[in-house]
């Protein structure tokens, strides 16, 4: 399978195609998964905007299925559409017959990729031995991920971390394990299960584990590769074969194409301030259709920032938008916001926010 990018570019040495398996990427800036925010809704912008390989849904736990809330949940969950393909799902758990079980029903939903979360790191992931709480146990990863290479035909790709904790850094043992059992990629969060976001990511480590497994198995970069200069440092200290990027999508739609224009010598974009209101016009309408308009609004408020990130008041309207409770109310802030822009009436510095943890999302 092939998938042409919107946005081809000359490949060089940081952006160009890449295969998971049999998959072949156009090109290798992905976007990660993240609970809460990676819905279909916020995956066709991503791709209508441009710039991104590969797409993921958030995770699934592998938890069985047959009620009506479960069947309803994972409806939603792995809701997806061609124009976004090629998409990764993630499958949540560390029962093996469970995971395979869930990796076989996502493969049924459209997965291209299926994924292994062994990086959450919420109390409850640990708590279960879910997420970085396998990164304790390599054999259990290799278990699960032999359950699941033999439950499904799509390529089955590891999300890991250095380690559960500072102390037990297991990256070796868990790539090794991961691949001796049948898992075609690696995606490396370059720091260990208790450090947060903040803290800068350990090239060193990404590297060992580039060194360690062989180089048919492409090993992505995450964790801050929000700028030109992280991704060359990814490329040129630990060899990363693709790099992908969460929290830094959200804050900025046009993240992936810019990314790109920068690292192949191409012209950075600028929205402006008309297309970003359309753009989150457009967002807002994909949230209602999948959500319906009473969840649809709440789930709409976290969204709304993200189209004006590094406009002057964004940090005021993010507060207006975290009380809307109508599709009028969606109407009157955007106006409001926009509207005062236009008209030149919010003066001040670009402001800039972000998600800043895990939390900020669903839990599994
Ligand atoms: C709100 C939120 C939800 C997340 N959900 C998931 C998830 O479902 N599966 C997963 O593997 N990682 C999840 N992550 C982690 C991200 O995929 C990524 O590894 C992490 O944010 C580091 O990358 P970044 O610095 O580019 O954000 C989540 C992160 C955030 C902020």
């Amino acid at each position: 399978m092939s998938f042409p990018d919107c946005i081809p570019v000359e490949p060089n040495r940081y952006i160009h195609p890449v295969a998971v398996g049999d998959v072949r990427l156009a090109n290798n800036l992905l976007l990660a998964p993240m609970a809460g925010y990676t819905n279909v809704a916020f995956r066709l912008i991503a791709k209508e905007v441009g710039g991104c390989g590969l797409v993921a849904t958030e995770m699934v736990a592998a938890i069985g299925r047959g009620t009506r809330g479960q069947e309803e949940r994972f409806r939603v969950l792995t809701r997806n559409l061609p124009q976004e393909r090629p998409i990764a799902m993630q499958v949540y758990g560390r029962e093996p017959e469970l995971c395979a079980e869930t990796a076989r029903a996502l493969e049924a939903a459209g997965a291209d990729i299926i994924d292994l979360n062994c990086g959450c790191p919420v109390k409850k992931a640990k708590q279960s031995g879910c997420g970085v709480a396998l990164m304790k146990e390599p054999a259990q990863v290799g278990r699960i991920v032999k359950a699941m290479v033999a439950a499904t035909s799509r390529p089955v790709m590891v999300k890991m971390r250095l380690g559960f904790d500072a102390q037990n850094r297991t990256m070796l043992e868990v790539a090794h394990e991961a691949v001796a059992n049948g898992a075609v990629a690696l995606c490396v969060h370059a720091r260990t299960g208790e450090s947060k976001h903040g803290v800068p990511v350990d090239l060193s480590g990404l590297a060992e584990v580039r060194r360690l497994v062989p180089p048919s198995i492409p090993v992505f970069a995450n964790g801050s590769m929000d700028t030109a200069a992280a991704i060359r440092a990814a490329k040129d200290e630990a060899g990363a074969d693709g790099y992908m990027i969460g929290r830094a999508a959200c804050g900025d739609p046009w993240l992936f194409r810019n990314l790109m224009a920068e690292l192949t010598g191409g012209v950075r974009y600028h929205p402006g301030v008309a297309e970003r209101r359309a753009l989150l016009a457009r967002h807002f309408d994909l949230i209602i259709e999948l959500f319906g308009e009473e969840r649809g609004v709440r789930v709409m408020r976290k969204y709304a920032f993200f189209y004006c990130n590094g406009l002057p008041g964004v940090r005021k309207f993010r507060g207006d938008f975290c009380r809307i409770a109508s599709r009028a109310d969606f109407a009157r802030t955007v106006d409001s916001f926009f509207g005062a822009l236009e008209r030149g009436e919010i003066a001040g510095e670009a402001e800039h926010v972000q998600l800043v943890d895990e939390g900020d999302g669903e839990e599994p």
